[in-house]
Parts: C-alpha cells; structure tokens; sequence
C-alpha cells in the first residue's frame, strides 16, 4: 500500500533540512492550512446555511462583498492570529494594513481571502492566495511602505482551491507541492511533489468577450492562438474559469496561458499584484514556467502600493515567450 504523507509531516521533514530553522515559517502554513479546511467546510455547505448571495455591503474597491469573502478574511486573520509569527496581514477585504497583536511578528502576509467570488453562487471552484515577506530586520515599527516589497522578496506562496475536491499548493522556493484535502479525515495529503508545468500548451484563457477593449498586439496574439497549424497544436482550446486561482493551476497541470491584459477599459489590468500576480507568479516559476507583464518579470516590480493592478500574463515558458514577441513587434 502507498504511504500517505500528511501536510504536517511535509512541512515537519522539509524544516528539520533546515537545523537552525525555528519553524516559524512551518507554523504559518499550519495556521493557513487549518483556516483553509474551516473555509472549506463552509464553502461546501454555502447553499445549505444560505451563506450564498450578498452581505448588502460593497468593499472599499466598490465590489459587492459576498458573505463567504468575509468570512474567510476572518478565518484566516484569526488563523494567523494564533501565534505571534505574524506581524501585519494585507488583505483584499481591507482597505489598509491590519496589525496583528504582536508587532515583533517576523512575516508580513498578503492575502485573497476568497478568489473568483463571482463563481460562489454557482457552485463554480473559488480558492484564498497567499504571499508572505520577512519583516525589515531591525525596524520596531513597521508602516505600509515596509509592506511594499517585489514578488522576487516572497518567502513562501501558495493558494487553496475550493473545487471538485480542496487542494493546496505552496511553494517556499523549493519546487511546488501539492496536497489534497481528504475531508474525512480532515488531513491534507500530499498528491504531487515537485510539480513541473509543460513547456508548451495548446490552451490560452482569457475573457475575450473584452476583446474590443484590448490594444491591437494582444488581439493579434489571440488571432495567433486561433489560427490552424497542427504542428504547433493550434488552434489552442479556449478554457476561462473566471477565479485566477483556478485557471493558474489548470495551467499550472495542463499548460498554456492564463491572460488578463491592460484594456482601455482596465488600464493598468484588474489584477492585484500582491495578493494575486506574485504568489502565482513564485508559483509557476517555481514550476518551470513564466510570469510576465507583457514586458517584464511579475515578481520584478517595485510596488507602489498595497492594492495596485498589473496586467498579467502567465504559464508555460513557451507560451509567454511567444506572447511577449508580440507586444516586442
Ligand atoms: P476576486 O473574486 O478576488 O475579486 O477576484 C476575481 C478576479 C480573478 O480571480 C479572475 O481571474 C478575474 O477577477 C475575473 O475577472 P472578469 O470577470 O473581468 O473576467
Ligand atoms: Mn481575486
Ligand atoms: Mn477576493
């Protein structure tokens, strides 16, 4: 019979590689992982205990808040609350920094409670994202600008999917694990260790029902995607979940691209770059894939702010390469 490895033990055996390692970094993805099976448990009872529909509320970016949004910001700042690990979270649902009780918490941690809210009420997958920071060493107190560092900085990423069944993935610049949630017995298991992305793949992602919003190197691009060449696999099949989570592991599994570009209606993209680019960015690259602007590495940008957008291109190398020669011509 194969030996199942829990979560815990994964995250146990890769600390003790580490002698000097205190296992503040290990607690962390615990207290993750505990407040992701509490959002999952939730999430699959969501139509039972009318948890579905809106709160009434809209946050501070003027979306409608869905009640499950808020309840996972919840569970996962109390999760992080538990022990004094962590010193400032950045959230989605918050409009600034949130500091936790103990200031002299070593990491700082970005997160997407809920991502692809608008899947919640229709049983579609949804998922939380992750990102955390060292805090600046010898600083007692922090500000937001201290939050404000690139996505090459990120000790550890990772995002939980809620979808046909709940899994992990995370990476603390070691290769990318994944774990699947057996809710049975309320452990995660590891399912697939050292995740490596196809080189190339014939699926590209993307809402093209905003095409006539998109400069004209991307329409061409997409073009490109369609046309029929059976030796490069085209044209490529079209997949869009609408939950970036979900439709970077697709790629993350299956190849291709995943795009949400700049348009002249979201100019700088809708995609936020620390609690959403970055940590699927380190993600994927860690996989063997690429994260791109259209010009430039994701994890390279010096942020400016805690809830900026960029656009974002990401997934197979082959793909993203092929993508930004077209915005190069
Ligand atoms: P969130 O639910 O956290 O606001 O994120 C939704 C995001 C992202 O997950 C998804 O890729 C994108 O919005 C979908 O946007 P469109 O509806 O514009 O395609
Ligand atoms: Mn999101
Ligand atoms: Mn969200």
């Amino acid at each position: 019979m194969k030996k199942l490895t829990t979560l815990e033990e994964y995250i146990i055996n890769a600390q003790n590689k580490f002698p000097g390692a205190r296992g503040d970094l290990s607690q962390l993805l615990r207290d993750i992982a505990l407040a992701a099976k509490i959002i999952s448990r939730e999430v699959n009872k969501a139509g039972i205990t009318n948890i579905l529909g809106l709160d009434g509320a809209s946050n501070f970016h003027g979306e409608s808040v869905k009640k499950l949004d808020l309840f996972a910001n919840e569970q996962l700042q109390s999760a992080l609350g538990r022990s004094n690990i962590t010193c400032m979270v950045i959230s989605e649902e918050n409009e600034g920094v949130v500091r936790l009780s103990d200031e002299s918490g070593k990491y700082i941690v970005y997160m997407d409670p809920l991502d692809g809210s608008s899947n919640i009420d229709i049983s579609a997958t949804i998922g939380s994202i992750f990102s955390i920071y060292m805090r600046p060493e010898n600083k007692k107190h922090l500000t937001e600008s201290d939050a404000l560092q690139p996505g090459t900085k990120q000790v550890a990423a990772g995002y939980v999917l809620y979808g046909s069944s709940t899994i992990m993935a995370y990476t603390t610049g070691m290769g990318v694990q994944l774990f699947t949630l057996d809710p049975s017995i309320g452990e995660f298991i590891l399912s697939d260790k050292e995740v490596r992305i196809p080189e190339e793949g014939n699926i590209y992602s993307t809402d093209e029902g905003s095409y006539i919003y998109w400069d004209e190197a991307l329409k061409k691009y997409v073009k490109y995607c369609q046309a029929y060449d059976p030796e490069t696999k085209r044209p490529y099949k079209a997949r869009y979940i609408g939950c970036m989570a979900a439709d970077v592991h697709r790629t993350l599994l299956q190849g291709g691209i995943f795009m949400y570009p700049d348009s002249s209606k979201y100019p700088n993209g809708k995609l936020r770059l620390m609690y959403e680019c970055n940590p699927l960015s380190f993600i994927i690259e860690q996989a063997g894939g690429l994260s791109s602007d259209g010009k430039k590495r994701i994890m390279k940008i010096e942020p400016t702010s805690i809830h900026e957008c960029t656009p974002v291109y990401i997934g197979s190398k082959g793909n993203v390469e092929k993508l930004e020669s077209f915005f190069q011509a």
